[in-house]
């Protein structure tokens, strides 16, 4: 671990072990999109240890050499010396997930790895970018030929990335977990969250822990409500197979959503430390109130886009059935029941084809209780808005009341901004990047352990089932594609006498 003064910012850089990456899936999207452009970016920060070692696994009948061809397609040209260096730390086996002998030449594999590659043993990462419907069976198989078992030390680790879903609802999500802990302890497994590797997601601890202006107002008794809103522009894309079965609740809210209202609202972690964070989150899913299962239809609303704006309809998209009613936009108002929160309305929303590509999560302020500046009534003024900006633009902003400049006395909201690209230079690393360096540390902080998981489907099951068995009492609505979502979602906030910002 490096620790240092910086530029007037105390950092912490830790750079990982050498590892052996065995990519599950190599050959597929995620692999070609996120996850190898991900790596290369950290090889070329200096945090993939020069010994360290990739070994892709697919079906596809390829060798080394033509599957490092396929990857330098995927990687940025800018530094060709850098992508050929990276490149040369590579390699692929083919293999049928399905089958022992690719887990017998996986094996034989990595203890070549092991003899030749480090000074240091190799932790060996195994990274499942394939279907979850074959989690069981590949974990079982990899347990199966000795290659999940660690020295009772802990080092070198034997460790597990997986992608969402986690489930399907609370008991495939139970059934699930339960398979994986015949294989693995928790302490072996990193379930990703896209949405936790971004800047601004991971700020809000920082900002809410590490400052003093922000907690005694951080309550009920200053906030008047909360929103977090996830919008996106994009349709259902090529994932019509997946979608139809998922849908927007199972998709965004169970796991990014949920996870960001629990970094937002919950109490200060003893520490910093993994368990100790994740902890407090499960406090604060825990303390959601239940929504009413027999007709969640009082703080849900659920929707599907139609045509507009030169856009097909969801029913439209290839993939999709002609009659389906699944959901591509949510709007949920939920309470957490604590003595921080009690009744202040959170009010959350996703969607797919809307009017505008945005994730923030705003903290609305009460009213001023009394206003001196007569004829202004404190109810006139605009309240105080703190906005954590997560996409497209990365930052903060911070609207308040100030006096317009002149010699008339005219009060408005003055926002102030901050902006991440100023702060850190484009040094960022993207969310993948960042999570795949966390899981090459072997630190769990920003992946999701499974009594998170499961407090977050026993939240959200009896809503679908409720979608499910009594769909009379929560009637899909519509919505054009490219607009800020159904009238619905609106009426929500207005009978509470408040509305959504503006996408
Ligand atoms: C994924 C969902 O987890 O997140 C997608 O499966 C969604 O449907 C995506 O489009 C949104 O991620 P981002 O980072 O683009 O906001």
């Amino acid at each position: 671990m490096q620790e240092n003064y910086w530029q007037g910012k105390w950092c912490i850089e830790v750079a990982p072990a050498p590892a052996v990456l065995v990519l599950f899936g190599a050959g597929g999207d995620l692999a070609q999109r996120k996850l190898f452009p991900s790596l290369y970016r950290l090889f070329r920060r200096g945090l993939l240890h020069e010994d360290s070692v990739i070994l892709g696994c697919a079906r596809a009948p390829l060798e080394t050499a033509a599957f490092r061809e396929k990857v330098r397609g995927a990687l940025p040209a800018d530094d060709p010396g850098a992508r050929e260096r990276f490149l040369d730390v590579i390699y692929y086996l083919r293999g049928d997930y399905r089958q022992d002998e690719t887990y017998q030449a996986l094996g034989a594999e990595l203890r070549a790895l092991d003899r030749k590659e480090s000074a240091t043993p190799l932790n060996h990462l195994f990274y499942l970018a394939i279907s979850t419907t074959l989690y069981g069976e590949v974990i079982g198989r990899l347990a199966g030929a000795g290659l999940l078992r660690e020295p009772e030390s802990g080092v070198p680790w034997r460790h597990v990335v997986l992608e969402k879903p986690f489930g399907h609802d609370l008991a495939s999500a139970e059934a699930l977990d339960h398979e994986l802990h015949r294989s693995l302890t928790e302490s072996q497994i990193c379930r990703i969250d896209h949405y936790l590797g971004k800047e601004t997601v991971q700020n809000i601890a920082m900002l809410r822990f590490a400052n003093l202006v922000f907690e005694p107002v951080w309550n009920r008794h200053y906030v008047d409500h909360v929103q977090i809103t996830v919008a996106e522009e994009l349709g259902v894309e090529h994932r019509a197979g997946y979608y139809e079965q998922s849908g927007l609740l199972r998709d965004m809210f169970q796991n990014h959503m949920l996870e960001m209202l629990a970094l937002a609202a919950m109490e200060m972690p003893q520490s910093f430390l993994p368990d100790a964070v994740r902890d407090e989150k499960l406090k604060l899913i825990r303390s959601i109130r239940p929504f009413d299962s027999a007709c969640p239809a009082a703080d849900f609303v659920r929707a599907q886009y139609v045509a507009g704006a030169g856009l097909p309809g969801y029913r439209e998209e290839p993939g999709v059935a002609a009659d389906s009613n699944i959901e591509t936009y949510v709007a949920a108002r939920l309470f957490i029941d604590n003595w921080r929160w009690r009744d202040v309305p959170f009010y959350l929303r996703s969607g797919k084809r809307l009017g505008r590509k945005l994730s923030e999560i705003a903290i609305v302020f009460k009213h001023v209780p009394h206003s001196i500046f007569s004829p202004i009534r404190s109810a006139d003024m605009e309240p105080d808005t703190l906005v954590l900006k997560v996409q497209p633009e990365e930052g903060m902003a911070l609207t308040i009341q100030a006096k317009q400049p002149g010699p008339k006395l005219c009060m408005g909201g003055m926002t102030l901004h901050f902006n991440y690209a100023e702060f850190a230079g484009a040094d960022n690393l993207d969310a993948y990047a960042r999570l795949l360096l966390d899981a090459l540390l072997g630190d769990q902080t920003l992946f999701i352990r499974s009594d998170v998981i499961a407090a977050s489907w026993q939240l959200f099951s009896p809503v679908l089932d409720a979608w499910r068995d009594s769909p009379d009492c929560s009637p899909l609505h519509f919505y054009p594609a490219g607009t800020d979502g159904p009238d619905a979602a609106a009426r929500l906030l207005f009978q509470d006498h408040r509305e959504w910002r503006p996408l």
